[in-house]
């Protein structure tokens, strides 16, 4: 099968990478010339560092380079069997894209969109044939980031949801199923990594190296929240959690950080910016975390068990099953365990406990313990 990829940015050039790696012919498409040599150069310089490492025989590489055809005309997708959209997160153009799309894709094309935030039911809705449209969420960087999330509208075709699952599957991804809401399950089960953090270090309990140093060196996450957000870009970190919070009608439990925002509209981004919560300029001392194990024990347990709230509260609204939202963590984000294997290992009512004493601590909705993991504690269950 042909794969039409549009918008040749960050995304849409990874998925084709991906997708020509797995053998299909590709036609990448941007308005944009300069898109387009971009994504063309980028992919010869990764391959020529797969090939020099020895990752990819040179004609493998040479296959994959070959098997993407660059393009400025949406029409030349006409014989694609599945298109991923991968342009600007902006809703108006994306409607605006699938209806011209429907008309230029064969019939029974399936017609995708890598969409980060916005319902894929209203981009479907643009569609005469809306049953063909879904969600296939990738991570950045699409070719290593092993997790994909599969987002059915409530508009789309079973058979399009098992075609596309199947399909993504077979490129080598590990695929796992999420309901059309906000943040999907990755972005918002996260939330409270980053914005728990936040609010330990607003509250004055401690700073961001420590804080980075406990959920590395007593967590076992590959980062910590500071360095992610530094890494992400504090600008676009904001900007996902204030979307997130907004399309929860403002439900407390995603509130943004003033820290944050301060951070971003300074134009302290993080890395790209060279400076965020940390200095990255050449001479910068790093600061030294405060190693105190008591302290550092307390504020892992206060961020584990609110994203372990958040799990669960995914779970029992139906987001996604038990393992797809572990598998989704631990694979999206490379979390060192999944968080519902990790509540059963803490024991449910020790995490209930813990929940009710910061809730009865802040008196904020913001601290509300799931209703699942309160029967759970009740009736003596645990996830797996
Ligand atoms: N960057 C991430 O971490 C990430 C992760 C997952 C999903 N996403 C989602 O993927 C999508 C793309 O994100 P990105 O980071 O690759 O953006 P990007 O800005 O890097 O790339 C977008 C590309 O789309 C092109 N474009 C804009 N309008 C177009 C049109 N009408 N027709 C054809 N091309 C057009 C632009 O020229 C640009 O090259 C967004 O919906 C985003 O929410 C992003």
């Amino acid at each position: 099968m042909k794969i039409a990829i549009l918008g040749a940015g960050a995304m849409g050039s990874g998925i084709a990478q991906v997708a020509s790696t797995a053998g299909h012919k590709v036609v990448l498409c941007d308005i944009h010339d300069a898109a387009l040599e971009r994504s063309s150069k980028k992919l010869d310089k990764i391959m020529n560092r797969l090939v020099e490492k020895g990752r990819v025989t040179r004609e493998k590489a040479d296959n994959i380079i070959a098997g993407i055809q660059y393009t400025t005309k949406m029409e030349d997708f006409a014989d694609c069997g599945l298109l991923i959209e991968a342009v600007v997160e902006n809703l108006d153009i994306k409607k605006k894209i699938f209806k011209q799309l429907e008309v230029i894709m064969a019939p029974d094309a399936i017609l995708a969109t890598n969409t980060s935030s916005l319902s894929v039911a209203s981009i479907a809705a643009a569609c005469e044939n809306a049953g063909r449209v879904i969600g296939i969420h990738f991570f950045n960087p699409a070719p290593l980031m092993k997790l994909v999330e599969i987002i059915p509208a409530i508009q789309t075709d079973t058979k399009v949801v098992e075609q596309a699952r199947s399909l993504i599957d077979a490129w080598g991804k590990i695929t796992v199923l999420a309901k059309d809401t906000p943040g999907f399950i990755v972005n918002r089960v996260a939330r409270p990594f980053y914005g728990e953090a936040l609010r330990i270090y607003e509250e004055g309990l401690s700073d961001p190296a420590t804080i980075d140093w406990v959920m590395k060196e007593l967590g076992g996450f590959r980062m910590g929240p500071f360095e992610l957000m530094d890494y992400i870009g504090n600008d676009i970190n904001y900007t996902v959690t204030e979307t997130v919070f907004r399309s929860f009608w403002y439900d407390p439990r995603y509130k943004p950080s003033f820290t944050q925002k301060r951070l971003s509209e300074a134009g302290y981004l993080g890395r790209k910016s060279g400076k965020g919560y940390y200095d990255y300029s050449e001479n910068a001392v790093k600061p030294e975390p405060n190693k105190d194990k008591i302290l550092g024990e307390k504020i892992l347990w206060r961020i584990l068990v609110m994203l372990i709230n958040e799990a669960a509260d995914a779970l029992y609204l139906n987001i996604a099953s038990r393992e797809d939202i572990d598998l989704a963590m631990t694979k999206g984000v490379n979390y060192p365990k999944g968080l519902l294997k990790w509540a059963d290992e803490k024991g449910i009512q020790t995490c209930v406990d813990a929940m009710d004493a910061l809730h009865h601590e802040y008196l904020e909705d913001r601290y509300r313990c799931s209703p699942l993991l309160r029967k759970m504690a009740r009736e003596g269950e645990c996830f797996f």
